[in-house]
């Protein structure tokens, strides 16, 4: 339970782990107030000694590192969203860490990375008074999970057991009597078959982050769960709760040395062609032994 608790502690600091799991520090490179802040579409206050040019196209505060900014940050989406965000410097690079695992961001050099944070932490910091910046839902660690002990948690876990033997059942035998380009087939006509039959009053799948199968996707509930333990290691499961005293749990898979025949690099010609024909928008290639594949989930009803 510790490890778990560390783990979403580590979430919140999103760097800097320290083994006491203390809440994070206050911002420490934030020596002046931030300075004022420009709206959108309004003329920042003149008035006001040390308010900055705003950019007309962008709305960012024009200073040292603004050119770099404005080529890096507005080619996804428009500036208004960095100017609605605010935190110190660990703050963006911990967004930036987050957007590039999950949203494609390139990485930066040294320099052009102190460069863009400085600018962010210096003109959108922190809020005065120490508060730190809320973050959005997308990237708010979830709750503690429901101890292991809890009778909705052993519902959510025991329900698993059917689905988990018998996709290993399923894949192995089919491994073995047909190659892995064979069992891809297996794994298309029975993984939803088996996952619909393993679902008794207790809801259970398959959900992941880099899908082969779109039917995979995870129930709403589930994503943040998914992406939590994506995030964090040796974390055992999650828990959320659900809207009319229902529980869901999610237990992180990893990716073993079988599971590479169909999700790693080197896929044989043979698999290739059948996964091509049966998933052609394929994300679930390109792993190593070890790595977090997805999440089992359950969606134990209340009572
Ligand atoms: C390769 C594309 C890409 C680039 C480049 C990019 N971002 Fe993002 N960023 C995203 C995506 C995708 C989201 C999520 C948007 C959404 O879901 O609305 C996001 C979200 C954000 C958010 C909102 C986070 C939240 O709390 O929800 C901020 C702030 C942000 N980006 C800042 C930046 C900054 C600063 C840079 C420049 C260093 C940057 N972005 C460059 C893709 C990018
Ligand atoms: C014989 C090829 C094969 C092997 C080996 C294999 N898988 Fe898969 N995997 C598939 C196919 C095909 C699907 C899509 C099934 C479907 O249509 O629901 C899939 C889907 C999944 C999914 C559901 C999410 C998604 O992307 O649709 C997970 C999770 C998963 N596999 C994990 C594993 C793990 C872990 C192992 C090793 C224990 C493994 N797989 C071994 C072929 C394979």
């Amino acid at each position: 339970m510790r490890g778990v608790l560390l783990g979403l502690g580590c979430l919140v600091a999103f760097s800097a782990c320290t083994p006491s799991a203390a809440p994070p520090p206050p911002p420490a490179v934030q020596a002046a107030p931030a300075p004022a802040r420009p709206v959108l579409g309004q003329a920042p206050p003149s008035d006001k000694a040390g308010a900055l040019p705003v950019d007309a196209d962008t709305g960012l505060v024009v200073a040292e590192g603004f050119e770099l900014v404005k080529g890096q940050c507005t080619v996804c989406h428009s500036a208004k969203l960095v100017i609605q965000n605010r935190g110190d410097e660990e703050h963006w690079v911990g967004l930036i860490r987050w957007m590039q695992k999950t949203q494609g961001l390139w990485p930066f050099d040294e320099k052009t990375e102190h460069t863009i944070v400085s600018y962010l932490a210096t003109h959108y910091g922190a809020e005065e008074g120490g508060r730190r910046p809320g973050l959005s839902a997308r990237l708010m660690p979830p709750p503690a999970p429901r101890p292991l002990d809890d009778a909705q948690v052993q519902k959510g876990k025991a329900a698993l057991g059917p689905l988990k033997q018998g996709l290993m059942g399923t894949l192995q035998k089919a491994i073995q009597a047909k190659g892995a380009a064979g069992a891809v087939d297996a794994c298309h006509l029975d993984a939803p078959k088996i996952a619909q039959a393993a679902s008794t009053t207790v809801k259970v799948g398959r959900a992941s982050e880099r899908l082969r199968n779109p039917g995979n996707t995870p129930p709403a509930w589930a994503a943040p769960l998914l992406r939590s333990l994506g995030q964090s290691r040796d974390v055992p499961y999650l828990t959320a709760d659900l809207p009319g005293g229902g529980l869901g749990y999610v237990e992180p898979i990893a990716v073993g040395p079988l599971c590479l025949q169909c999700h790693g690099t080197d896929l044989a010609p043979g698999v290739q062609a059948e996964l091509a024909a049966k998933y052609p928008d394929d994300h679930a290639t390109g792993y190593a032994a070890g790595d977090f594949r997805g999440v089992f989930w359950a969606e134990v009803p209340a009572g």
